[in-house]
């Protein structure tokens, strides 16, 4: 009888070097879930920041260098083997003046090309910004939606911002005779808009699917808006305002001021959810997100859920575990608890101590 082939992993190895509390690491991870406990401070964040450094050469706690190396040190290194749509070897090396990324041996330049083949999605307790913060965040939250399942978005959205950032520079210094470039920002505007607008759509039945399940006494729908008025052209819109442009100073319409907003009935959800509520509608988002790049791709991304949910009730925690477990994503999940629910035959647990980790 043939062997049946074991099931990829997306993230196989992690090798952390230098970053925070923990000096040395070499982790192997499961296809599923992959649960890290630890004391307050041990390191349980910091293991899956180097999760998500690989996948997008950043941290998501910090902007500075400083901040991230191990005190005295003066390099981190991160190594993962990963298995998504391909086999793949990343490396990262960041020093205060310079990032290296390598992927299969070869340097790399865009980190869009490390974003793409390590798809993640992370939920942590920040991640209600998506909600109470300004548009930028909710933005960016369906931006990674357009890139990973629309793969001519990208550049589509380079030129877009390039042109906006020349009409911009050219309204800042009082110029009026710019309609080349309400023509150029007007046309890829529209093109960035569409892009965003049709993945919403779908994205809206995902969300009303998951929701049904995770949240089954609410109703909410989820708008996008695009940034200008639309019952005229982007370049309609640039030509009638070019004077107040120049007067504030920027482009005021367009998809740079697209926005997403989420309503129950008619009510902005910010001002009507408990936390716990929130929470699990930030989880329904994510795992919508998910849902449809699994649809489009064939494969579920990556998840990362750092705190949250021990911060949720039991019966949330398990329907949560229940999706993501039924969406086949590979879950790295921190918790000061042990999360029971979860069979020993789908799960790998470490626990983490002063920065050392330890497979259970
Ligand atoms: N640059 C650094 N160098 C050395 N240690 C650091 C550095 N930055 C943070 N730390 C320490 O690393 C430890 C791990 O932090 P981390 O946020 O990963 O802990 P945690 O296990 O997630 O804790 P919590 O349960 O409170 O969220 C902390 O003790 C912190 O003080
Ligand atoms: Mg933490």
């Amino acid at each position: 009888m043939p062997r049946k082939r074991a099931s990829p992993v997306p993230i196989k190895r992690l090798k952390v070097e230098n970053l925070r509390n923990i000096a040395l690491a070499d982790v192997v991870f499961g296809p599923q879930f992959n649960f890290i406990y630890g004391i307050n401070g041990s390191g349980k964040s910091t293991l899956l920041e180097a999760i998500y450094m690989l996948a997008r050469a950043r941290s998501y706690r910090s902007n500075r260098f400083g901040s991230v190396v191990r005190q005295g040190e003066k390099q981190l290194q991160l190594f993962a083997e990963t298995e998504h749509f391909q086999k793949h070897r990343i490396g990262l090396q960041k020093t205060s003046s310079q990032t290296k990324i390598r992927v299969d041996g070869n340097n790399i330049k865009r980190v869009s090309e490390i974003a793409r083949i390590t798809p993640l999605q992370i939920i942590t307790p920040m991640s209600h910004e998506i909600l109470d913060r300004g548009p930028e965040y909710r933005k960016r939250f369906i931006e990674w939606g357009v890139f990973h399942v629309e793969h001519n978005y990208f550049k589509c959205y380079q030129q877009f911002y390039k042109a906006l950032r020349q009409r911009n520079a050219l309204v800042k210094i009082g110029q009026t005779d710019i309609d080349s470039w309400n023509i150029s920002v007007g046309e890829l505007g529209e093109r960035v808009n569409e892009y965003r607008e049709s993945y919403v759509e779908a994205l809206s039945v995902k969300f009303k699917e998951e929701s049904e399940y995770l949240n089954p006494n609410s109703n909410y729908n989820l708008i996008w808006k695009a940034g200008w008025d639309r019952s005229k052209t982007l370049y309609e819109v640039l030509n009638g305002s070019v004077v107040s442009d120049i007067k504030r100073g920027f482009t005021q319409h367009g998809p740079q001021r697209g926005d997403m907003k989420i309503f129950e009935g008619n009510r902005c959800v910010e001002q009507t959810l408990s936390r716990g509520q929130q929470k699990m509608l930030i989880v329904t988002l994510h795992l919508a997100q998910a849902s449809l790049y699994k649809e489009r791709t064939g494969l579920s991304p990556i998840v990362i859920i750092d705190d949250l949910i021990s911060e949720l009730d039991l019966d949330n925690q398990k329907k949560v575990l229940d999706r993501l477990l039924d969406q086949a994503c590979q879950v790295f999940i921190t918790s000061i608890d042990n999360i029971q629910y979860i069979k020993p035959n789908l799960r790998k647990d470490f626990v983490i101590s002063s920065g050392l980790i330890k497979a259970l």
